[in-house]
């Protein structure tokens, strides 16, 4: 089983470690991230990615850039706990995890006393429940994920929504890990995942590693895939799920489900209760990314695109959740219609 551990302490617990998904699949490089610059910037620039993960991540970050300044007289430190929650929130505005574990970590510093030693201890436990917690919704993920997946089954990803994503399992391919491990033969097609291909470098990479067979295919392929009948089912994650339903994922998650809705194929997405947003109401409200035109002019070297050319590159795009089969959470399989009220949270036998 895996044993990846995209984002977790360093072994002497000042820095947040994370594999830097920029190098792979060439390299496999470990990197501490020791300041509020460098968690930023690894958010920034995707060496650490995947809505779980950047939680993960943010709520570990609060700590690392805060223990510096226990020093400090505590009206002082407390507006400084505030502002490097901002600073850290602001990175990436489309994954909810990352504010819901900001959050958090807010709630868990104006709960705790003066003390900016204390405070920073009680960050570090929250941060820390926040990976545990993680990996415990990806597993349970997976196993309820698992019905899903027949022995045999040809399965469709887009984006990475694996380990490298999270800090356990996975999300979409956490049933695969458990479908795999239980002796079925799954077989995976990973969409690379233009522009900044986290299929074929991410997915691809952690699949492999773990002896269950996958194919890459350009994104444009997919659709014809799923014609000559070569794909059973598609899954993928999510980074924010709205209340009615709608999901953001990576650019291009749209027009997968509209594919597997034409060829009467399963469209699932599986996601961790941080991933539910139940104060959006539709995904018109949800906040897409844009990133930087060279993504798509020369994201990995040579140019692709004339320089002269405008360029459109959100990070996300939102699929309605009419095409959407079901949405597997650590709390069950969620089937439409879908109503992610605030209050009360469905229990797992409600939704099952
Ligand atoms: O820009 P990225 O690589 O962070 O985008 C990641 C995705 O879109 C994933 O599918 C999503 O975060 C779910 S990860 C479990």
């Amino acid at each position: 089983m895996q044993t990846i551990r995209a984002v977790d302490w360093s072994s002497d617990g000042v820095a947040v470690r994370i594999i830097d998904q920029r190098r792979l699949p060439g390299e496999f490089v470990e990197r501490d991230l020791a300041t509020l610059d460098e968690i930023c910037d690894a958010i920034r620039t995707l060496a650490v990615r995947g809505a779980p993960a950047i939680g993960v991540a943010g709520a570990m970050g609060m700590v690392v850039a805060l223990s510096a300044f226990t020093d400090e007289p505590p009206a002082r430190f407390r507006e400084r706990v505030r502002s490097v929650g901002a600073t850290i929130r602001a990175t990436r505005p489309t994954a909810v995890n990352l504010p819901w574990a900001i959050d958090r970590m807010l709630r868990a510093a104006a709960a705790s006393t003066n003390s900016p030693h204390v405070i920073v201890d009680a960050l570090r436990a929250e941060a820390t429940s926040i990976r545990d917690e993680d990996r415990a919704m990806c597993e349970r993920i997976g196993m309820n994920g698992l019905p899903l997946l027949p022995d045999g089954a040809r399965v469709l990803t887009h984006c990475n929504a694996g380990a490298l994503a999270t800090a356990g399992i996975g999300t979409a391919l956490a049933p695969v890990y458990l479908a795999a491990a239980a002796g079925r033969r799954i077989e995976v097609f990973a969409d690379e995942t233009r522009p900044l291909l986290q299929g074929s470098r991410l997915t691809s990479w952690e699949l492999t590693r773990a002896g269950i067979p996958v194919t890459v295919i350009a994104d444009n392929m997919a659709a014809s895939l799923m014609r000559a009948g070569r794909i059973d089912l598609c899954i993928v994650g999510a980074d924010r799920i709205a209340r009615n339903g709608d999901v953001a994922n990576k650019v291009g998650t749209y027009g997968v489900a509209v594919a597997a809705h034409h060829h009467g194929i399963p469209f699932y997405v599986a996601a961790p209760w941080s991933t539910f947003d139940p104060a959006t109401p539709h995904g018109g409200a949800i906040e897409i990314e844009q990133r930087n035109a060279d993504e798509i002019r020369c994201g990995f070297g040579p140019l692709t695109a004339t320089p002269e050319a405008a360029v459109y590159n959100p990070a996300f795009d939102v699929t309605p959740s009419a095409l959407i089969t079901a949405i597997v959470s650590d709390r069950g399989v969620h089937r439409p219609p879908y109503d992610f009220a605030p209050t009360p949270l469905p229990t797992a036998a409600a939704v099952a």
